[in-house]
């Protein structure tokens, strides 16, 4: 009797083993624990055996009914899981879920693409602290003390004498400190000015450019602007030269491109003017040279200093500069 029931345990054990669904297992389930399963009636016979057989009987039937109860459960687990079943159970010709990806900021967008254009040039490129000295910022760029662009209404001051940087001229000193010409070098990076409206945000990006070596004339700095505004706009866009000042460069100018709507005619875009105003520019003044103990006899220079959300609006055709900073992804998404 006791070799008959082992042998039905075996033979569960290898059809619950062998089975590729949940309601195969289920079926095995009722086959040998139901109400008239084969381990239930084998239990209830009990009864009719020998009295002396009857105990050990009663325990292996019970100890196998525990078994293959749990060898149901097991298998109904891994099923559930990932068998056969699986597959039925889950419509595998669903799309998937998309991934949004996702794209570069238009604003880091056109610094890498100002970089990669003087990169070309032999340009490296190199960045300078946000939170800037007094030093760096103004002074050193020959900024005097009363100068207007120290005032409260255009600087964040941190201290009196620490500053969030007002524009990246100051990597111009910061560089020559450190370094003998020649010097060739752009710098990226954010800038702060305490001022808001269409066209303006407290925070806001620029590119310095600076170039000194012997021999350096104004007609290397119009070379080098005119082939960057060809590679960035079109290519036979005309460039101006207007004289301005700025403190740390002598002669100043203000260059102007052809207006990228109406290529000069005068529209809204350009004020009626045909030109469009996209960065300033100058020989290296000689008292910058002076403070970072530069040969002033030996060597000249230029720089040159640009808005790139200026360039991107003119670019792009986007008259609202805060659409930058919305993060509206329908708006950064068209870049
Ligand atoms: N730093 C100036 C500004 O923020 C821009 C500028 C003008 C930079 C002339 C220069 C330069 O390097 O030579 O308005």
């Amino acid at each position: 009797m006791e070799h008959n029931i082992d042998k039905i345990y075996a033979q569960a054990l290898n059809e619950i083993e062998h089975t590729t669904s949940i309601e195969a297992v289920q079926d095995l389930n009722v086959k040998y624990l139901g109400r008239k399963g084969i381990i239930t009636r084998f239990l209830r016979n009990i009864s009719r055996l020998p009295a002396d057989e009857r105990p050990q009987a009663g325990r292996r039937a019970n100890e196998i009914k525990q078994q293959i109860e749990s060898a149901c459960h097991q298998k109904l687990a891994i099923l559930e899981k990932d068998g056969p079943d699986f597959v039925k159970r889950i419509d595998v010709s669903l799309p998937g879920r998309v991934c949004a990806r996702g794209t570069m900021h238009p604003i880091t967008q056109i610094t890498q693409q100002i970089c990669d254009i003087f990169s070309r040039m032999g340009f490296e490129v190199v960045e300078g602290p946000e939170v800037e000295t007094d030093y760096y910022n103004f002074e050193a760029l020959n900024f005097p003390k009363n100068h207007p662009a120290r005032d409260m209404q255009d600087t964040f001051f941190i201290s009196d004498d620490i500053v969030l940087r007002t524009h990246t001229s100051p990597t111009q000193p910061r560089v020559m400190e450190k370094q003998q010409p020649p010097v060739r070098i752009i710098a990226p990076g954010k800038v702060y000015r305490c001022d808001s409206d269409l066209t303006h945000t407290p925070m806001f990006h620029q590119v310095e450019g600076l170039l000194v070596d012997e021999n350096i004339s104004f007609g290397d700095l119009k070379g080098t602007l005119t082939f960057f505004v060809h590679q960035m706009f079109d290519p036979d866009t005309r460039l101006r030269f207007r004289p301005s000042f700025f403190p740390f460069t002598e002669p100043s100018a203000e260059v102007d491109i052809q207006c990228v709507s109406c290529r000069g005619d005068g529209c809204r875009i350009c004020s009626h003017t045909g030109w469009l105003e996209i960065l300033g520019a100058g020989m290296v003044h000689p008292a910058v040279f002076e403070k970072v103990g530069y040969d002033t006899s030996r060597y000249t220079g230029f720089a040159f200093g640009m808005g790139v959300e200026r360039i991107a609006m003119l670019k792009y055709r986007v008259d609202d500069i805060r659409k930058f900073f919305d993060n509206d992804i329908r708006f950064l998404n068209q870049f």
